[in-house]
């Protein structure tokens, strides 16, 4: 029984990781599409800060996701397709 309640817990955990690891690799395609590399990369400050440092800037905070998906979306033409903010922001985060 024991071992039955530890495999749900750790599905429980795996599926919303999953989820969102799929989400950070859909967003490296968006951000490609997108011309965000002209002014951001992920490890150097360009025009943009560094993807790396948005992260740290934003590791632990809970509304991150939310708050720079709002950001990204009226940022410099914004994510192509439109309604991809929520990817590219998994990928920034997830770096
Ligand atoms: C023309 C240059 C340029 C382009 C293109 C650009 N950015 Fe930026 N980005 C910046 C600059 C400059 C800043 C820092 C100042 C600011 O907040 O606007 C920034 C800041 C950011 C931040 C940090 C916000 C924060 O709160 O710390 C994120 C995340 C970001 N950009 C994502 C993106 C994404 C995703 C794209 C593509 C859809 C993109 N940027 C396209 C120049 C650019």
């Amino acid at each position: 029984m024991k071992r039955i309640m530890a495999l749900v817990a750790i599905a429980a955990l795996a599926i919303p990781f999953g989820v969102q690891a799929q989400d950070a690799k859909a967003g490296e395609g968006v951000i490609k599409a997108s011309g965000c590399l002209k002014c951001h990369s992920v490890s150097a400050d360009k025009d943009g800060p560094s993807y790396k440092s948005v992260a740290a800037k934003y590791k632990g905070q809970a509304d991150a996701q939310a708050k720079l998906e709002k950001f990204v979306s009226g940022h410099h033409g914004g994510p192509k397709p439109k309604d991809k903010a929520k990817d590219a922001v998994a990928f920034i985060l997830s770096r």
